[in-house]
């Protein structure tokens, strides 16, 4: 197996982000040395997965501590809270990444008398641990998972809930990886996901990296591949579940599979860290992500539909709990209906 995948990493205030439009063909790291690189970085899909880009959050504030040169603590908490906000208002759907702001910021409160200088590194401490713990969580996840999956199996994929989503290992790719490495023969199919094709690009490198075999699809041949008997499984990530009701948010196209899944008597199983799981929201409060039109009308910057021609383009979906048989999390599996009881966990 090749060397790691690192998608963001913090060097001597730098923080290291691996370029992800650019891939599968150049590999190339973006060196960031303010929140509003990191936001801008964010907001353009240079990182991207729900995980990732809480990590990138919580170093995006860490980089305005380590570089602050505020003389007092009221300076110094005026520029944290600025940078908040710039990295907060970049993606709405996610909830990984106002967990992680959030639990950056609760450090100021939780030390009220430490000086700046103990804040700065307390607070890189913390965006350093956050990263640390999902990759533990990942591979957790991964462990657990790979209980679900037998030797043989045809595993539909969607989007990318790899490495590249993550701090490192991935979720619904974790659990793939884990199993494969337990000796289980395994097949992905991944679904190239249109508009932004993370399936194409992504998963299959990340997969072909790691020598598992993979074939791409098209994000319509999907419930085709199920009706021939071609899939015994569906594995994705989700950029939130809501504990009240086990709804599951992913990319666009899930709630499709989940839908061809249920038809066909498939498992479907989500991948997620507690990280991703929402406990306060409802349905109602959860903001969709509409991207520009243009990554529907173009691919990779070439006109595909007629000039003048209006498209629509929401990031993510919706999948209701009776779809979903199992989420697989650091923690445990469990029934979409029972994160509610979780809760108090927390
Ligand atoms: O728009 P993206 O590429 O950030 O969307 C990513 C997804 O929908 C992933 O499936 C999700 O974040 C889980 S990643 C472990």
């Amino acid at each position: 197996m090749r060397s790691e995948i690192r998608p963001i990493y913090w060097r001597r205030g730098v923080v290291y982000i691996l370029d992800q439009r650019l891939l599968p063909h150049k590999l190339r790291y973006l060196r960031l040395k303010t929140a509003r690189s990191v936001a801008k970085a964010i907001k353009d899909m240079a990182i991207r997965g729900a995980p990732a880009i809480g990590v990138a959050g919580a170093m995006g504030l860490a980089l305005t501590a380590y570089h602050s040169r505020a003389k007092t603590r009221e300076r110094f908490l005026s520029e944290l809270k600025r940078s908040y906000e710039l990295l907060k208002n970049t993606r709405p759907t996610a909830v990984n990444l106002f967990w992680a702001l959030e639990r950056v910021m609760s450090v100021i409160i939780i030390k009220s008398d430490a000086s700046i200088e103990e804040l700065k590194k307390l607070i890189l401490e913390e965006a350093l641990r956050i990263a640390e713990e999902d990759v533990e969580a990942n591979k957790k996840i991964g462990e657990n998972g790979a209980r679900l999956i037998n030797d043989g199996d045809r595993i539909l994929t969607h989007c990318n809930a790899g490495a590249l989503a993550t701090a490192g290992y991935g979720t619904a790719l974790g659990v793939i990886r884990s199993a494969f490495a337990q000796g289980k023969r395994v097949t992905v199919y991944a679904c190239e996901t249109r508009p932004r094709l993370q399936g194409a690009k992504l998963t299959v490198w990340e997969l072909m990296r790691d020598g598992i075999p993979v074939k791409l699809i098209t994000d319509n041949m999907a419930a085709f591949m199920m009706q021939r008997g071609l899939i015994d499984k569906v594995i994705v990530g989700a950029d939130r579940i809501l504990a009240k009701t086990g709804h599951v948010i992913n990319k666009i196209g899930t709630f499709s599979h989940a839908i061809a899944a249920k038809y066909h008597n498939i498992p479907f199983l989500v991948a997620a860290p507690f990280s991703t799981i929402d406990f306060k929201s409802t349905l109602e409060e959860v903001i969709i992500e509409e991207r520009d039109e243009r990554e529907v009308l173009y691919i990779d910057g070439k006109r595909i539909a007629p000039r003048r021609a209006k498209a629509l383009n929401p990031a993510f979906d919706i999948t209701p709990p009776e779809l979903v048989s199992y989420i697989i999390t650091e923690k445990g599996i469990y029934r979409p209906t029972e994160l509610k009881e979780l809760g108090s966990e927390q």
